[in-house]
């Protein structure tokens, strides 16, 4: 956020889809203070521009002094321009008869142009969060065609795992959801995922000791918070819009105020090589502010072979996707 201004320049694309229909009226709950402002860039197809300018309607009825301006638009120089924070959520849902390299060819000219278009023209220190699916491959489409933007600043969405994860947990075994801590999933945002339940406590004591019976947590838990993205397809007709949402307020929250203490959460992140993944790659990582107030993997966590085996699994299937992405000439550096 500029720090004379105190207005954020925001760039929300596929502005025109649910997630973002549900995701702007909270925009308020991101602001540091009552003076904040936000300069919205609503970005979407220009097939969309009367949806855009129908919500830009909206949004000034809503009398939100948070509201500093809104622009409309399918040009990436308006929408980037000065941009320094972009949610990603604009993208080719997958269709039948779709295979899935279909999909990253369709998506990888989509990442490919804003990655371009965020380097001309995004403010220096741009955040990017990736939203949509794959994210973590869009992400990495994305920030290797924006080559002068730091790869730490590219994220991906994996805090919709992480509060399914919380969820879960807390409705199995009837716990108080704001005593649990330090719960992070690892990997894709896909089937694959690891939700880490080793190191989450309850009320401070490691979650392992307080409950025996660890096999739920093994496996019945993991498929319940991998397939529930399927399982809200198959019950709504459409993917999750609302808890989407929200869980991009929960993860821009973290990217935007790094004073407040905060424990381990998930984030995909572009890897060093942590844990066995592939350098460059965007991997959900456990995350957390160190004491220099940066945002850095959790270093030193001792996994099981389990553990391990589940994780190098996801890791291995974001690699074939990157690798994947090269093959397709997504990527030709
Ligand atoms: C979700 O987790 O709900 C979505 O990412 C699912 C999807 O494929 O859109």
């Amino acid at each position: 956020m500029s720090q004379d201004a105190s207005t954020l320049k925001l760039t929300i694309t596929g502005a025109a889809g649910q997630i973002a229909y549900a995701l702007l009226p909270r925009l308020g709950e991101l602001l540091i203070n009552v003076e904040s402002k936000i300069d919205l860039r609503l970005c979407d197809t220009e097939s969309q521009l009367p949806a855009l300018n129908a919500l830009s309607m909206e949004l000034d009825d809503f009398a939100c002094p948070w509201i500093e301006k809104i622009t409309c638009t399918s040009n990436l120089k308006d929408a980037f321009e000065g941009c320094e924070l972009a949610i990603l959520i604009g993208a080719r849902p997958r269709t039948l008869g779709m295979e899935r390299s279909d999909l990253l060819v369709a998506n990888g000219e989509i990442f490919s142009e804003q990655g371009r278009a965020l380097n001309a023209y995004a403010d220096q220190n741009v955040k990017v969060l990736v939203v949509a699916n794959p994210c973590n491959t869009n992400a990495y489409i994305c920030m290797n065609h924006a080559k002068d933007i730091p790869s730490h600043r590219f994220f991906s969405m994996s805090m919709l795992d992480q509060n399914r994860a919380y969820a879960f947990m807390a409705k199995q075994y009837d716990l108080e959801l704001a005593m649990i801590e330090n719960l992070c999933v690892w990997g894709n945002h896909s089937p694959s995922m690891y939700v880490d339940f080793q190191r989450a406590t309850y009320d401070g004591q490691p979650i392992i000791e307080r409950i025996q019976d660890h096999s739920w947590f093994a496996n019945d838990y993991q498929t319940l918070v991998a397939q529930r993205g399927s399982e809200v397809i198959k019950a709504r007709g459409s993917s999750s819009a609302a808890s989407a949402a929200n869980a991009i307020i929960d993860n821009v929250a973290l990217l935007l105020d790094q004073n407040q203490c905060y424990g381990n959460f998930s984030m995909g992140v572009c890897s060093h090589g942590e844990y066995g993944a592939q350098p460059g790659t965007i991997v959900s990582y456990p995350c957390v502010y160190n004491a220099k107030g940066e945002l850095s993997i959790v270093e030193h966590i001792d996994l099981d072979p389990i553990a391990q085996q589940r994780i190098a699994l996801s890791f291995e299937e974001i690699a074939n996707e990157a690798n994947q992405c090269r093959s397709l000439d997504l990527i030709t550096h």
